[in-house]
């Protein structure tokens, strides 16, 4: 099958009311990425080689989506939403290239897998003119329903067209099927409007190559892989489906996740074996983990690659461009963003850590504080090897470090530091014998004065 060439249509043009959003609804996201992407990479996964996006509502937005998310994915426009027979014919250039599979899908389908467009695929290869995605879904009322002689499809009738017999059909079309290329145009300009909505339903195909005498075929997918989302109670269900079968390939993949409800990956999480995840944690996009890592409880981590045996949290924030190398630790209460933290550093309490590099082995003490930003510029922080930073310390930068200096706490350190050097930048400390006492009877004595004063 490999060998056939394929066109995903992606149909996108809707408005998507029920969403009540400004957004067009298919870029709404699931697990950090927007519906239309998750379906162009199943159509891709299913060998697709060419993708269109139909779109209408949003064009201007769709496009710059489909840019960012789904570079080699074409666009075209369907100016007015006349069915979803009419839809797919605003591809007809891309479809009158000559494609031997013509793979029709929707922009709201995010769930859809590419064995489920594979196996409708593989009917087409076998002799099928057109092979539909068909599923059983608790309810089936709105859906169109398939209707079935002897394994042949024979037509696929929308809720509004039913008969009550027809009605009671629980087969349902998910909206997807597979056409072969060198049929689909001629199908597609032969559906017309007599229906109960008066549009071009694509659905129509079925009837028509069944009447000039093609085969027509079903497959049936599961209702979860099918799922349509028109507003966000659907959108979250999606979402939990997807978090689901996440949890489960890294389960399965050697991930250890005590609690794996809790923890919600992003579409491009990796994250590799031996690592442990405690519960309540949050990975935004772009995350990487190399094996052995423990991620402790309430962190919240995006746009950082954490090396081996990396010990995180609990309730640490990982911000883009934080690369932990090997046994680093970034403990609690701290946030790390754009900065290297080299090879068994120890971040461990109440840090910032921003546009820096904290050399290999180097201790940063509780409260310490990189002051990056001046409010306009942000200037890096450059810490050695083997540094010792002292407990509530602010490095002012730009300012280095250097290897195995030496940090009194408290300090707010303006001017770099040599290798090997102490800096202390506070205030020396005073200490008066006897004058603690002497204070707190003056204190004492004006406040009883205070009080006969009001009494009188
Ligand atoms: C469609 C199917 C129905 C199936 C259901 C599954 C038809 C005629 N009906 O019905 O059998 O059970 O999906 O969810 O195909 N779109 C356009 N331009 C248009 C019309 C639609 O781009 O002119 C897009 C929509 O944005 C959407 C998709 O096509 O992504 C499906 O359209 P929708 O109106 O949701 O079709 P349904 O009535 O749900
Ligand atoms: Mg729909």
């Amino acid at each position: 099958m490999s060998q056939r060439s394929c066109l995903s249509v992606i149909l996108a043009a809707g408005e998507g009311t029920r969403m009540k959003s400004a957004m067009p609804k298919v870029l709404h996201a699931i697990a950090g990425l927007p519906m239309m992407a998750h379906v162009v990479k199943a159509a891709e996964a299913a060998g697709a080689t060419g993708v269109v996006l139909v779109i209408g509502h949003g064009a201007d937005e769709m496009r710059k989506a489909v840019q960012k998310f789904a570079p080699k994915a074409e666009t075209f426009v369907q100016e007015k939403r006349l069915g979803t027979a009419h839809a797919v014919l605003a591809a007809r250039e891309a479809i009158s290239k000559g494609y031997d599979d013509i793979l029709v899908m929707f922009g709201d389908t995010p769930l859809i897998d590419a064995q489920a467009l594979a196996a409708a695929r593989q009917k087409l290869a076998e002799g099928a003119a057109v092979a539909v995605i068909g599923f059983r879904p608790p309810s089936p009322a709105g859906y169109g329903r398939l209707i079935e002689k002897s394994g042949h499809l024979i037509a696929i009738r929308e809720e509004k067209d039913c008969s009550d017999e027809e009605k009671k059909i629980g087969f349902c079309n998910a909206g997807m099927m597979a056409v072969t290329g060198k049929h689909a145009l001629r199908l597609l300009d032969k559906v017309g409007t007599k229906n109960a909505k008066g549009e071009f339903y694509l659905t129509d195909i079925v009837e028509i190559a069944g009447a000039e005498g093609l085969d027509v075929v079903a497959t049936e997918e599961s209702f979860e892989s099918a799922l349509g989302i028109n507003n966000r109670a659907e959108l979250a269900e999606a979402e939990a489906i997807w978090q689901a079968r996440r949890r489960r390939e890294a389960m399965l993949s050697g991930v250890t996740l005590i609690a794996p409800e809790t923890v919600y990956f992003s579409h491009d999480t990796e994250i590799g074996t031996d690592t442990i995840v405690e519960p309540n944690v949050w990975f935004g996009p772009g995350v990487k983990i190399a094996s052995g890592a423990k991620i402790r409880a309430f962190s919240h981590i995006e746009g950082a690659t954490i090396a081996s045996n990396c010990d995180v949290g609990p309730f640490a924030r990982l911000r883009p461009g934080a690369d932990l190398r090997n046994k680093a630790k970034v403990g609690n209460f701290c946030e790390v963003k754009q900065a290297t933290i080299e090879e068994g550093a120890k971040v461990n309490h109440l840090t910032y850590i921003g546009d820096a590099r904290v050399g290999a082995a180097a201790n940063i003490g509780a409260g310490t504080i990189t002051c990056n930003y001046d409010g306009y510029s942000k200037f890096f922080t450059d810490i050695g090897e083997g540094a010792f930073v002292g407990s509530n310390s602010s490095l002012v930068a730009p300012v280095s470090i250097g290897k195995g200096g030496y940090i009194a706490s408290g300090s707010v350190i303006t001017e770099s530091v040599p290798d090997d050097a102490l800096a202390f930048g506070r205030a020396r400390q005073k200490t008066i014998p006897g004058k603690g006492k002497e204070l707190r009877e003056r204190l004492a004595s004006a406040a009883a004065a205070r009080k006969k004063a009001a009494a009188e």
